[in-house]
């Protein structure tokens, strides 16, 4: 099975950054990595043999909502996929579950993939399991399960270069499958891993077998290293 790996590009590159940057990532084939732009700078991605995602999307349709994209504009635009949930906007933004929901729900109606992100801070992980339980429930309220991506990042692990075990990468990723399969009886959901993955970590990450693929932040921002990620990774 193909592994996908999505970069995000978070608010990190100015306008001449990425110029640059998509002189070099133009030039990759693979039609299973996903790039997540700043929003202004996502025309410049589009229409690639790469996929193309938003950072965010509204938890609303058309309307009067100052700021937001939403997946009925997105989706008419040719993009197929929105990180949801992310643990930046969690934190920032006070994201929560119940609006996370919405947005899924928009992004699904509307044809997109959502990739929802859920993991546990550093004072939660004891608890992770019932942290990412509860997340998961949550935004997966009334929604076609199947239709989502799921990244496991956990909130320690995100622009931090601590990175788990692969061990616990496992466990958590096995838990949140069989969570799916318990409570939607769905076996076939997609699930990756995000946090910290380097050029120097991604072979070790390569050999957890139960991940369908990695989320990667900054090291997707500088082009030569998320091109060796990439090879890496899908070699
Ligand atoms: P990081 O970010 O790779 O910088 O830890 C991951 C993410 O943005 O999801």
């Amino acid at each position: 099975m193909t592994k996908i790996i999505v970069a995000n590009l978070k608010m990190c590159m100015s306008t001449k950054d990425t110029s640059e940057y998509i002189k070099s990532i133009n030039k990759i084939e693979q039609e299973n990595v996903i790039i997540c732009p700043t929003n202004i700078y996502v025309p410049y991605f589009l229409n690639k043999k790469y996929k193309v995602g938003l950072q965010n999307i509204s938890s609303y349709d058309l309307g009067p909502y100052t700021g937001d994209v939403s997946a009925n504009q997105a989706s008419t635009m040719g993009i197929k996929y929105a990180l949801v949930g992310h643990s930046e906007r969690r934190i920032h933004q006070n994201e929560k579950d119940e609006e996370i929901n919405k947005k899924i729900t928009q992004a699904l109606k509307y044809g997109m993939i959502p990739i929802l992100c859920v993991g546990e801070t550093l004072k939660e992980k004891r608890n992770r399991k019932k942290i990412v339980k509860k997340q998961l429930e949550q935004a997966l309220k009334n929604t076609l399960v199947n239709k989502v991506i799921i990244a496991y990042e956990p909130v320690w692990a995100v622009g931090t270069n601590v990175i788990p075990t692969n061990k616990e990468i496992e466990e958590m990723i096995n838990y949140i499958r069989g969570l799916i399969k318990k409570r939607y009886d769905k076996t076939n959901i997609k699930v990756l891993y995000g946090g910290s993955i380097t050029k120097e970590n991604v072979s070790r990450i390569k050999q957890i077998e139960n991940i369908d693929g990695i989320l990667v932040g900054s090291s997707s921002q500088i082009v030569d290293e998320f091109m060796e990620i990439i090879q890496k990774y899908l070699k």
